[in-house]
């Protein structure tokens, strides 16, 4: 399997919107993606499959269609507003599906992780090194001094992922998530344009790439 990192189009919010709402389904709603996508300094980096046909026993299913019950009439006048509106039914799975988003925000010196999720289904095979990989990448480019982020202190697997990539827990903040007053830590890498920190990204991308194979990146479009 080949993945494949670019930045987020229109197209994609209906599915980036599920995998958040599946990630974090005790803080949604938030703010429309569509407005960030507006703003200069957020970014949202998608992961899909280069060759979905490549993956055997991973054809997407859409989504239970919750009408599928309801009476015949109900389902008429489905049909029709889904021929209209083709948003407005279950978004059909394309070659281009995002399987996995990343949000970087751009503050003065430090890029901010606000989110990073993998569809639940496709967790534990590489996309998330991809997603964190892709914005420190990013955060490089636009000559991010540091990158940081918050993660629940429960969230066992995601802090991982983060040391695997360097960062370190420098703070906590009490009672940070609304839904259950866990505490955050706040996780921060070394400066990423140093020597040291290039080497150690640059090592863990080889061995990325002979573990999994390549990824094919276009993270020139990501307002790098
Ligand atoms: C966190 C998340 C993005 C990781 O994505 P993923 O595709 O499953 O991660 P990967 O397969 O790329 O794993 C990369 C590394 O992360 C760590 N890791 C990921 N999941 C882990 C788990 N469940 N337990 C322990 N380590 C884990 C490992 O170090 C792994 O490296 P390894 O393969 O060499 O062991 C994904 O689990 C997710 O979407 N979780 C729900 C949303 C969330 O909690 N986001 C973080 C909010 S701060």
């Amino acid at each position: 399997m080949t993945f494949a990192l670019r930045s987020l189009c229109e197209a994609d919010i209906p599915e980036v919107g599920r995998i958040e709402r599946e990630a974090f389904p005790t803080l949604w709603p938030r703010a429309p993606i569509k407005n960030d996508m507006k703003n200069k300094r957020i970014i949202y980096l998608v992961a899909t499959l280069l060759h979905p046909e490549e993956a055997p026993g991973h054809e997407e299913e859409p989504p239970p269609d919750p009408l599928a019950e309801y009476p015949m009439p109900l389902r008429l006048i489905r049909n029709v507003t889904d021929r209209l509106w083709p948003n407005s039914g279950p978004a059909a799975p394309t070659n281009d599906t995002p399987l996995g988003y990343v949000c970087v925000w751009f503050l003065t010196e430090e890029a901010h992780i606000t989110a990073i999720a993998v569809k639940e289904s496709w967790r534990g095979q590489g996309l998330g090194e991809v997603l964190l990989g892709g914005a420190i990448e990013t955060a490089m480019r636009r000559k991010s001094r540091v990158v940081t982020l918050e993660v629940r202190v429960s969230n066992h697997g995601a802090i991982a992922l983060y040391e695997k990539y360097g960062f370190k827990r420098v703070g906590v903040r009490k009672r940070y998530y609304s839904d259950n007053r866990e505490d955050a830590n706040i996780m921060t890498t070394e400066p990423i344009l140093s020597l040291s920190y290039q080497r150690k990204f640059l090592e863990l991308r080889d061995a990325y790439f002979k573990r999994r194979g390549a990824v094919e990146t276009s993270l020139g479009l990501a307002g790098a």
